[in-house]
């Protein structure tokens, strides 16, 4: 995996995810992970690949002033814009696979629609069960498979018949972890017992299928690949595919289905 794919952005790229791809898709599963985490006052929580911080300042929020939260993340521009949303939380540059924290630090170790960027993920899922105390929880979620989406599978697959393989690669990656079963085992597979594995079905809201599609090509790396008129065909394309999903003052609702997992760490 490539840096692009780890998500590595400019602070323009990050402020546009904090405007428009967090509330259009991400905070929407904020809440659910927090509860699947069973986040209660007084805890530490580590929001892992925190990005712009939404899972951290909502932690933040139902802790109410208690505990403590922090947010790691790989890439300086969104940690800068979550300490500009949120400069009264912690936030710390750091890589998932070694993160600078001693063993048991946090009762409560999240990470949301991320796990699908990290390249060596078993090495990831041991060094968040490493950070989470014995008996703490280590909660994550991802998008499902592409084949489980109504929307965003004919989206790709149009961008990537449009961009060729630079769309692959990045929009692939998004949708890697989202077989249920596979995601069950390779948590185990890091020492940690599953107590919930469910899916749910979000929505991505959107004023245009156009919009939609800035979103995702200008949210990510791939903005820095195609060409203008490779863009402009994906725009073009995202009307027609996201036709279904798209009300009559031209807004979008697309499904996005994701997978919700918490599970124990053995001993406390
Ligand atoms: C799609 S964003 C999700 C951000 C945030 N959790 C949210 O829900 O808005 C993925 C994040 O993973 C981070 N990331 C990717 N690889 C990482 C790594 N190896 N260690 C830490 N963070 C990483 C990226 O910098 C990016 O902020």
């Amino acid at each position: 995996m490539t840096t692009a794919e780890s998500f590595q952005v400019s602070v323009e790229a990050a402020e546009l995810y904090e405007s428009t791809f967090v509330p259009a898709l991400f905070a929407e599963w904020a809440p659910l992970l927090i509860d699947a985490g069973q986040v209660e006052a007084g805890q530490s929580v580590l929001d892992v690949a925190c990005g712009t911080g939404i899972v951290a300042r909502t932690a933040a929020d139902r802790l109410a002033g208690t505990g403590r939260v922090v947010g790691l993340d790989l890439n300086p521009a969104m940690l800068a814009v979550a300490q500009r949303v949120r400069p009264d939380l912690e936030w710390q540059q750091g890589d998932v696979a070694a993160m600078p924290f001693p063993d048991g630090a946090f009762d409560r170790v999240l990470c949301q629609m991320a796990l699908m960027f990290f390249p060596d993920r078993p090495t990831a899922l041991r060094e968040m069960a490493r950070v989470a105390a014995p008996g703490g929880i280590v909660a994550m979620c991802v998008p499902a498979a592409l084949d489980q989406q109504p929307a965003y599978g004919p989206f790709v697959e149009m961008a990537v018949d449009r961009a060729g393989p630079a769309a692959r690669s990045l929009l692939s990656t998004y949708w890697a972890c989202g077989d249920p079963d596979e995601l069950v085992a390779t948590v185990r597979a890091a020492g940690l017992e599953v107590v919930e594995s469910r899916t749910h079905l979000g929505s991505a809201s959107f004023p245009s299928p156009e919009a939609l599609a800035e979103t995702e090509v200008r949210g990510s790396p791939l903005v820095d690949r195609i060409s203008d008129a490779v863009f402009a065909r994906i725009r073009d394309g995202a009307r027609e595919v996201l036709r279904p999903f798209t009300g009559s003052a031209g807004a979008v609702e697309a499904p996005l289905r994701g997978l919700l997992l918490a599970a124990r760490v053995p001993g406390g």
